[in-house]
């Protein structure tokens, strides 16, 4: 049955760019379906909130934090990525049950191009930065990919249970082996919070040494050139910020609820960078 009635739930949701990347979409292909919508659930609430939801006619809800371990309790059917992740930002609701899955791993992986993955990526060694719920997926991303994947983050022990949730035998990265790790891989990227703010000020890493082909990699988009990716700029790498894994995340999403694959456009990248 095709899917009316879509939104992204958050705790708060005010600020998700969401609503603009499917409505684009929705504009675009002339689709008879309801704008997509930001709804705020109180995590306290969760369960009931989806119930009604449901009985309103909502049948794909993107989740963003703090429910997305909510919204992988409460689903029925479990992909085998989220099972992985244990995070699901992807509802999909219907009278008999919800499905979970999480699009955050393809939405990476999408976001790169073919010589990246290729030179950069595949049977190379590769960096991640801090072990929170993205880097979860973009650890298990990367190791999809055929990276041989090492992890950093401030609290060491963080990062020895992501790497084992994830099957993925190596050793935390300690602060002290960071700048040799760093020197040596070919793909960096920064998933930590640090950034998000615009006097943030990268203190994780330093670019000095860092191999001249590296790719650095950043999920912050917003600021869109975070004091982490100018530092990189700085000594002459190539950068990418996390507007199109937003994106193609989205589109992942947006597949699995009306089975259409979208394309990113420029015009919807400038028309988010503009925002
Ligand atoms: P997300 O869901 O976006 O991954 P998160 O789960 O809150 O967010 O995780 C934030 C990550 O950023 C954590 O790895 C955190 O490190 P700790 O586990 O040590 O808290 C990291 N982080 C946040 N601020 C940081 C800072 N100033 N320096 C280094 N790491 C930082």
């Amino acid at each position: 049955m095709a899917i009316d009635r879509t939104a992204v739930i958050g705790f708060p949701v005010d600020h998700s760019l969401s609503p603009i990347i499917h409505n684009h979409w929705i504009k675009e292909l002339g689709l008879d379906v309801k704008p997509y919508e930001k709804i705020n659930v109180d995590p306290n609430k969760f369960e009931d909130r989806i119930n009604n939801l449901k009985i309103e006619g909502y049948g794909g809800l993107n989740v963003t934090v703090p429910l997305k371990e909510l919204a992988f309790n409460i689903s029925d059917e479990i992909s085998d990525v989220s099972k992985k992740l244990k995070s699901v930002n992807t509802l999909s609701l219907s009278s008999e049950k919800i499905n979970g899955d999480n699009t955050d791993a393809v939405g990476f992986i999408n976001s790169l191009d073919k010589k990246t993955i290729e030179e950069n990526i595949t049977n190379k060694k590769t960096l991640v930065l801090g072990a929170g719920g993205s880097a979860r997926s973009i650890v298990y991303a990367l190791n999809e990919l055929g990276g041989q994947v090492r992890l950093f983050n401030r609290t060491t022990e963080k990062a020895a249970i992501l790497l084992n949730d994830l099957s993925i035998k190596s050793d935390p990265v300690c602060k002290e082996e960071l700048d040799d790790y760093a020197n040596s891989s070919s793909f960096i990227v920064n998933t930590t919070s640090l950034g998000q703010k615009v006097r943030d000020h990268n203190d994780i890493l330093n670019f000095e040494n860092i191999e001249t082909e590296t790719y650095i990699y950043d999920l912050i988009y917003n600021p869109k050139r975070s004091s982490f990716l100018e530092q990189a700029e700085v000594k002459g790498l190539k950068v990418q910020n996390g507007l199109r894994m937003l994106i193609e995340q989205a589109a992942y999403s947006f597949q699995i609820w009306h089975e259409i694959k979208v394309d990113v456009s420029n015009e919807l990248m400038s028309l988010l960078e503009s925002v």
